[in-house]
């Protein structure tokens, strides 16, 4: 189980952002780690079918994903943006929001992970009924990352998940994603430097090229 880059080059505006990739993602947690405009978001982009490839193709289970009903690929592969827009109303209701597409409509939201996710992420039932603008930069956060993980997909994909959190409740998360990276491919862009230790596998963007170090 495994996504494939074979031959990827993304151009966007006529700057190249990445040349000649060839590399494979396979299960545990593959951190990209990149300054500022590498490119690290449009890599997470072109594998959730928000970009297309100037050239090569990615395959997940030897299928190429741009074969795929790109709602059904969205619900197999699940991207956490860097920042989330919520709709209007509660935590709650944006969190269940999710569940009522089309295209989740066979998943149940788990109230007993829920529950656990709030917990590891330091967070208290009570902010479910709170009013979604009033949170904070990284409550919003935590609650846009807990959305995505209900949503049980096959692939995670994070985008600077911990960038609005302080020291001890980084390390709670990504302690989590490295317990879901056991049993799923998660890529995981971030600038922290202490991502690192949780990193099965660790690739950097410079110029254009994806190196494994
Ligand atoms: N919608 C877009 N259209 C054209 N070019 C874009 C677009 N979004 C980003 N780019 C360009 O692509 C390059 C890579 O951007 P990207 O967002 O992937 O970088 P990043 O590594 O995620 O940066 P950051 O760490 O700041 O989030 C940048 O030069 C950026 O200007
Ligand atoms: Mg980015």
């Amino acid at each position: 189980m495994c996504i494939e880059f074979r031959n990827i080059d993304l151009l966007r505006l006529k700057k190249v952002i990445l040349k000649d990739v060839n590399t494979v993602f396979s299960k545990g947690l593959n951190l990209i780690y990149g300054s500022s405009g590498s490119g690290k978001t449009s890599l997470l982009k072109l594998i959730n079918l928000l970009i297309s490839p100037s050239k090569g193709s990615i395959f997940y289970k030897d299928k190429d994903i741009q074969s795929f009903d790109i709602a059904r690929w969205r619900s197999i592969c699940t991207l956490t943006n860097q920042t989330t827009v919520f709709a209007e109303g509660s935590v709650m209701e944006n969190i269940l929001l999710p569940f009522e597409f089309k295209v989740h409509k066979l998943k149940t939201a788990d109230n007993n992970l829920l529950e656990s996710l709030l917990y590891r992420f330091n967070l208290t039932k009570d902010i479910l009924d709170k009013n979604i603008k009033k949170l904070s930069g990284g409550e919003a956060q935590r609650i846009a990352l807990i959305r995505s993980i209900l949503l049980k997909p096959e692939i995670f994909l994070f985008d600077e998940p911990t960038s609005a959190l302080d020291y001890n409740t980084q390390e709670n998360v990504f302690s989590y994603l490295k317990e879901l990276s056991k049993k799923h491919i998660c890529v995981v862009a971030s600038h922290s430097k202490d991502a690192k230790k949780y990193a099965d596998f660790i690739f950097t963007i410079e110029e254009g090229k994806l190196r494994n170090v």
